[in-house]
């Protein structure tokens, strides 16, 4: 019974420490403040700036791996990287982030 009960208490624990994971969207927020001079206050997108408030958090996560890992192919792959010049106008902004920087500003994009 000692066993059980230590076993429920790790299981417990582990869905605790992954809920900790997902992203916190005023973190995400306030990332956000640099990236809204292109993509729009909303993420909506303007002009060259593609909207981003219409993408999947998983979208969102992957698209800025591959801007911060430097893969094109990658991008392509998914239908992004309109053109040579724009993915060198966004991969600095990626560059710098951490993934839980990622997830957060997933978060919050994807709560507008
Ligand atoms: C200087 C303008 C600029 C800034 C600042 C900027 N971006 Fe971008 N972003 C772009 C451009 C241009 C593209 C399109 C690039 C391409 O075609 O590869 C883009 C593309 C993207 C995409 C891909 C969209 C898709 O459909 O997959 C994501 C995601 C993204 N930006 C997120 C961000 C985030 C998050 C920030 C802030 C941390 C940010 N951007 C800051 C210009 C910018």
């Amino acid at each position: 019974m000692k066993k059980l009960t230590s076993a429920l208490l790790i299981a417990g624990f582990t869905a605790a420490s992954s809920a900790a994971l997902a992203g916190d969207v005023s973190l995400g927020k306030s990332l956000y403040t640099s990236c809204a001079s292109c993509h729009g206050a909303k993420a909506q997108g303007q002009g060259m700036f593609p909207q981003l408030n219409n993408l999947s958090e998983e979208e969102f996560i992957t698209s800025m791996g591959f801007y911060k890992s430097g893969d094109q192919e990658g991008l392509r792959a998914l239908g992004r990287g309109l053109g040579e010049g724009y993915y060198g106008i966004m991969a600095p902004s990626a560059a710098s982030l951490s993934d839980r920087d990622i997830a957060d500003l997933a978060a919050y994009i994807n709560s507008l």
